[in-house]
């Protein structure tokens, strides 16, 4: 079952208007909410966030706070499985003649909801492979847009070079993951890109962040270059759907001669005793 426009309806059954602004133009925001033990992680910040996207976009929010909790848990009766990740879409809406500007128009809401397989501690001490490119991306990559040509084409990159993400640069600064924050740990020290309109203010990533101060880790909110993540002692990414991930290897150079860290172990298990709060 799927949520559409105010009724739950089997997702083969769900359909929109070839005119609505979604489709023709990406005009609309999104949000990815994980769930863990059937309960919805961190409904206020992602409810927070899709109010800062509709804001920047002129959409008005269709519902309260309140409102989207209840839909949000209506949906998830559906589903049997303890561990789910929400889809959430808010398109500008229906209009009659394809023009870019817009005019006040319903706005149209879909929300579907998916398995969400996480990897076990076990499976992770392997380590993943990523490699940089340069980030060609808008100057607003802080609206959490369903325009997403740029991070199609990147990911797609990444399955075919069969790499787990693609980290991206701007005048030689990481910025961070096609789909996910970067973190580098440099001399005990957790360094990631500030929050601005060069990236993604990501829920995981304040959980880092807040993670790394229960641990007593100090804290740089700046940006380090692709030399300075060559020499990193960890790297991670993290996002909704991944958490937090050790990446071992960039570009074919290992980090940290291709050995997680231990700051990730610690940093991992933080948010594992998240989920059951
Ligand atoms: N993406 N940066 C980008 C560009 C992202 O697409 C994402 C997540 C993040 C991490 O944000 P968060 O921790 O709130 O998930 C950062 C989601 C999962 C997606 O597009 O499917």
């Amino acid at each position: 079952m799927v949520f559409l426009n105010g009724e739950f309806i089997k997702k083969n059954q769900a359909h929109i208007s070839v005119m609505d602004r979604g489709f023709l133009f990406g005009d609309g925001v999104y949000e990815v909410i994980p769930i863990y033990n059937g309960k919805i992680f961190r409904l206020d910040e992602h409810l927070l966030r899709l109010q800062t996207s509709l804001d920047s976009i002129k959409i008005k929010n269709p519902y309260s706070p309140k409102k989207w909790d209840s839909i949000l848990n209506k949906l998830l009766k559906f589903y049997n499985n303890q561990e789910q990740s929400i889809y959430l879409q808010i398109s500008r809406g229906i209009s009659n003649k394809r023009q870019h500007s817009f005019s006040n128009l319903t706005p149209t809401v879909y929300i579907e909801s998916n398995i969400l397989l996480t990897k076990t501690k076990e499976t992770l001490r392997t380590g993943f492979s990523a490699i940089t490119q340069p980030d060609i991306r808008w100057s607003r990559c802080d609206i959490k847009s369903t325009s997403l040509l740029a991070n199609v084409m990147y990911s797609q990159q990444a399955k075919e070079k069969n790499v787990e993400e693609i980290i991206l640069y701007q005048n030689t600064q990481v910025t961070e993951g096609a789909t996910s924050n970067v973190f580098m740990i440099k001399n005990n020290t957790l360094y990631t890109h500030p929050t601005n309109v060069h990236i993604l203010s990501g829920i995981t990533r304040d959980l880092v962040l807040e993670s790394a101060k229960a641990y007593h880790i100090s804290i740089q909110e700046t940006s380090f270059s692709i030399d300075e993540l060559n020499t990193a002692d960890e790297l991670w990414i993290s996002s909704s759907t991944r958490e937090i991930m050790p990446i071992t290897k960039v570009d074919n150079k290992l980090i940290n001669n291709g050995h997680i860290g231990n700051v990730w172990s610690r940093v991992y298990d933080y948010y594992q005793s998240l989920k059951n709060v």
